[in-house]
């Protein structure tokens, strides 16, 4: 989609639930990609630690033994708190408060049909998650995008419904609150101050859109009011709202920027994931990971190192698909399927390679660790910046709720 969107289209935000270790697959399907998005927007990434509570209530202990650990891997793998902003969820209770807020207008039945909902509570039968704070889940995650009138949310696949609800809530939002007593007295004298050709230019495309529904020109007016410096954010809310028909746009609709699902493979085969137990953790030993990695099981025709093998059949070869280049693919195809390399020696590359990609994180992981004044210091200090963009949110949020009294 080439839609302008009104608000914050440059901000980005996404958080990460503390309920262990970070590993591979986190780093692969994630991390790598927020390192991307750090340099090109104005990113926000969060330690979800009331997200975690959700499923997690009755053993609170993992999310705090994990909520500094997150952060640690976060900078350690190169994540910049002088370009990204980083902040603890529960540290900013503007997403609470927007949570309940929005919670007054979002029905039931939008969060029971979030097939997250149903499909979570059939994974993970041995939790009871009958809670009205689990049903709430999702609608606290549009909390947490619309605190910041992000434009883009990086999420994986099983997310895109949440980011949907997101858009539809904050479509109810503006259409309940977005009009203004005086909207159109004040859509007439904002459209003024875009000086005289911009107006005229403004009030043409409009009409184009609005008589004809010339969506082309509902495109130029957006890019256009997207340029202008010299108009107050509110007036530009107004203005795009205006275009529409509709009032002014308070909370602007996210788009979901899908992450390509991680093709990490776990140690059977399967998708790492901390719930299969298959995984290898960015702090894991040096031993630990060599002995994993050797005791990870191969094509099972493979019985003695004479018997030829299939690389299809064997979750070694999704290793060297993910860190081999064409030649040493090349190297296993053919010495897997004439057994002229056993498996150990097939997996020896993989060892290295996964040690090699770790060295460097886990050194700086190491430093941090020992200077644990510093982690505390870049999350005091993202805190402060998520504070101060969520709170203007939250401002215009309760003066359209009628909530501004003084
Ligand atoms: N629900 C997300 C997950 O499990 C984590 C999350 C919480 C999130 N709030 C968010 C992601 C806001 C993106 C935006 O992965
Ligand atoms: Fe798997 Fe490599 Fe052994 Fe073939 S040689 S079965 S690809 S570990």
């Amino acid at each position: 989609m080439s839609t302008v969107l009104p608000g914050q289209p440059m901000r980005v935000l996404s958080g990460m639930r503390p309920t262990g270790r970070l590993h591979l697959g986190h780093y692969h399907g994630v991390l790598k990609n927020w390192l991307k998005l750090q340099t090109e927007y104005e990113c926000y990434f969060f330690v979800a630690d009331w997200h975690a509570l959700t499923t997690h209530y009755e053993d609170t202990r993992v999310i705090e033994e994990s909520v500094w650990d997150m952060v640690v891997d976060w900078l350690a793998v190169g994540i910049d708190p002088n370009s990204a902003t980083l902040f603890i969820q529960s540290r900013v209770p503007q997403h609470a408060e927007l949570h309940v807020l929005l919670s007054m207008i979002t029905p039931v039945s939008w969060l029971e049909r979030v097939p997250t909902y149903k499909d979570q509570q059939i994974q993970l039968q041995e939790r009871d998650l009958s809670t009205y704070g689990f049903l709430g889940y999702p609608l606290l995650q549009s909390a947490d995008i619309l605190s910041y009138r992000a434009g883009l949310v990086p999420v994986g696949e099983d997310q895109v419904a949440h980011v949907e609800l997101t858009r539809e809530v904050a479509r109810r939002f503006n259409h309940l609150y977005g009009r203004e007593p005086d909207y159109e007295i004040r859509a007439e004298e904002a459209i003024k101050k875009m000086g005289k050709k911009n107006a005229k230019l403004y009030r043409e495309l409009r009409t184009a859109y609005m008589e004809r529904g010339d969506r082309e020109a509902l495109e130029t007016a957006r890019a256009l009011l997207e340029r202008q410096k010299n108009i107050a954010l509110g007036d530009k809310d107004r203005l795009f709202g205006f275009l529409e028909g509709g009032g002014k746009i308070i909370l602007p609709e996210p788009q979901a920027l899908l992450t390509q699902a991680s093709k990490m493979p776990g140690l059977d085969g399967r998708k790492m994931s901390k719930s299969y137990d298959n995984v290898i953790s960015l702090r894991e030993s040096t031993d630990e990971v060599a002995k994993k990695l050797r005791t990870m099981p191969t094509d099972p025709a493979r019985v003695h190192r004479s018997d030829p093998g299939n690389p299809d059949k064997c979750p070694v070869w999704d290793f060297h698909v993910v860190y081999s280049d064409a030649e040493r693919k090349d190297w296993v195809q053919k010495g897997c399927r004439s057994a002229g390399i056993g498996c150990l020696e097939c997996k020896q590359p993989i060892i290295d390679t996964v040690l090699a990609e770790l060295k460097p994180i886990q050194e700086r992981a190491a430093e941090f660790l020992r200077d644990p004044l510093t982690i505390k210091n870049v999350i005091a200090d993202g805190t402060k910046r998520a504070q101060e963009a969520a709170e203007a949110t939250l401002t215009d949020v309760r003066a359209a709720m009628g909530l501004g009294y003084s």
